[in-house]
């Protein structure tokens, strides 16, 4: 499994308020003890942090804020001597505008790096020059910045501080693979590939079609566009040979088909994925910043459908949070009076299904959302930008902060809340972003005093996991796919065969007379985990959000009243 380190809000060693290098080193032993396979850190290159890191201006240097070089060499070789894999987020669809290739770019039409960045001349309509299509950025407006020089357009799919490089470019391509080289011989052990299959755009930049893809205008031509799974091959082509590189690419808009193009076995170009569909289940055409109630047979469904898509042909990834969403406990479970049971329940339904775990920060003592409530306390430009963007269009302040509370990034970009002291152990100085509030109930130090904590249950359940196979390799069978509140699914793998139950809800679930009509299996076998202590003493009913996996072989399974299943 895979620990996600957000490196600005991890820990800071020096008091400027930034998490840094050196912090993270400060707990190589606390991610051993957890028991993590791998670590990817968020974007660690010099940025001017326009999108916190995922705006480069030099990609084969530190960021100040986090540190130096040899910081990044002492934080590989603790890993290294842990037996923990380092993996880094590569951040190539776009570059800063600070970044000298752009610099050179944008000095003249006639630079020869002009080509490494994607320029059009405009439109106009007899009076003003508009931009050369109706393309959206993600972060603000048209996706197209006029530069006043030249008076040519260019490209940029988030802000307007994140030119898109031009991947048709094939000196830009070079340059990639050259840089990413250089990172491998320095030890890293793979890459987290940013928004990696929006590299490629359909020629022509034709204009997009309203209601034509679930993302915003225009990305039918620019996401899993034409080129992509060419680039992609030959970059690992390009690649020094490393039998276990591991690439996890992030790519929205795929489902099970589309992916296997990415990740299957035989010869795609990556390892695994990260793919959205499940982070959009309380979104409706308004995209990203909307937010309506999410039910369970969607989540049950789209995760079945990746479970059986993927299922022997390729590799998935798990999760349910990261630096981009809301926290999961926050938004999938009850953050209140079942903040522990709920988190317990997500993390065994991670833990259970086919693929590759991945652990955001904080996840492991159940942080929540931060739900500031002024805009003042928010850094995210995304954010600001929604902001700013809907009080012009005059939605009241009370409206656009719901929105900000509910989806905000910064809700799960707030410090790592270590232990009781100031600012939750993050810092001895002012952090760039609040502390959550509750750091003095939700703390690691808290965490690990307390046997029944969140964070022993993730240990236990990494544990689990190494012991099982039928957990990871095993097929998926799901039960009562409509059921509102129950989610049961059994894993097989030869005569193994683990039932996992779990209530995403607060009112208490008689499962036996559910079994009784055959829409479930009965809960019985060896009970290898709960997150209720007495579990076994209330086989037939599921109390508020609660989870349970029971594991036998089949020949015993089948004397357990389950013959007709
Ligand atoms: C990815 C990153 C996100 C960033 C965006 C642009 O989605 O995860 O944080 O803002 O790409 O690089
Ligand atoms: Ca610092």
């Amino acid at each position: 499994m895979v620990y996600q380190v957000y490196p600005r809000s991890f820990l800071d060693s020096n008091g400027d308020g930034i998490g840094d290098l050196p912090g993270i080193i400060k707990k190589l032993d606390y991610l051993q003890w957890l028991g993590i396979d791998a670590l990817w850190l968020n974007p660690i290159c010099a940025s001017p942090d326009a999108d916190n890191g995922y705006d480069i201006s030099d990609y084969y240097a530190i960021h100040e804020d986090f540190g130096t070089m040899e910081d990044f060499d002492r934080l590989a070789a603790g890993l290294h001597e842990r037996g923990i894999r380092l993996i880094l987020d590569l951040v190539v669809n776009h570059t800063s505008d600070e970044h000298p290739w752009f610099s050179a770019s944008r000095s003249s039409p006639e630079h020869p790096m002009r080509d490494f960045y994607i320029w059009l001349p405009g439109n106009t309509d007899g009076k003003d020059l508009l931009p050369p299509n109706n393309w959206e950025s993600f972060f603000e407006g048209s996706a197209w910045e006029l530069d006043p020089c030249s008076r040519e357009f260019y490209l940029h799919l988030f802000s307007r501080k994140q030119p898109d490089l031009n991947w048709e470019n094939p000196k830009l391509r070079s340059e990639v693979y050259r840089m990413m080289n250089w990172w491998l011989d320095k030890g890293v052990d793979g890459f987290r590939m940013d928004v990696i299959n929006m590299i490629s755009k359909v020629p022509g930049y034709p204009d997009g079609t309203p209601g034509a893809s679930s993302g915003i205008l225009g990305s039918e031509h620019f996401i899993n566009g034409p080129l992509v799974i060419e680039y992609l091959r030959e970059m690992r082509q390009s690649l020094h040979t490393r039998k276990d590189l591991l690439t996890i690419g992030e790519t929205s808009d795929v489902d099970a088909d589309a992916a296997l193009t990415y990740v299957n076995s035989h010869d795609g170009p990556l390892s695994m994925l990260f793919q959205i569909d499940h982070m959009e289940i309380d979104q409706n055409e308004e995209g990203y910043w909307s937010c309506v109630p999410w039910k369970l047979a969607d989540m049950k469904r789209i995760l079945a459908s990746w479970q059986t898509g993927m299922h022997g042909r390729g590799w998935n990834t798990l999760f349910l949070n990261n630096h981009d969403q809301p926290r999961m406990v926050s938004r999938f479970g009850n953050d209140r009076e079942y903040r522990k049971q709920s988190a317990k329940l997500l993390a065994m339904m991670l833990y259970t299904l086919e693929g590759t775990p991945f652990i955001y920060q904080g996840e492991e003592i159940g942080m929540t959302n931060a739900y500031f409530d002024s805009i003042e306390d928010y850094r995210d430009v995304w954010a600001k930008n929604f902001y700013a963007r809907s009080a012009a269009e005059g939605t009241n302040e009370q409206e656009i902060m719901r929105h900000i509370k509910y989806r905000g990034r910064d809700n799960a970009r707030t410090p790592m809340q270590w232990d009781q002291g100031p600012c939750g152990g993050f810092t001895s100085g002012k952090p760039w972003i609040r502390v959550n509030p509750n750091f003095r109930e939700i703390n690691v130090s808290q965490a690990m005093d307390d046997p029944d904590s969140i964070l022993h249950f993730y240990r236990t359940l990494i544990r689990m996991r190494k012991t099982h196979a039928v957990l990871v390799f095993g097929d998926f069978p799901l039960h009562a796919g409509d059921h509102e509140q129950l989610f049961a699914y059994t894993r097989t793998l030869n005569d193994q065969r683990a039932d996992v139950f779990l209530l995403f809800s607060q009112t208490p679930l008689d499962i036996r007379s559910l079994a009784d009509q055959k829409q479930i299996p009965y809960a019985s076998g060896e009970l290898l985990l709960a997150n209720y202590d007495d579990a076994e003493e209330h086989p037939d009913m599921l109390r508020p959000y609660e989870a349970r996996v029971y594991r036998s072989i089949s020949g015993s399974y089948l004397t357990a009243g389950n013959q007709e299943k």
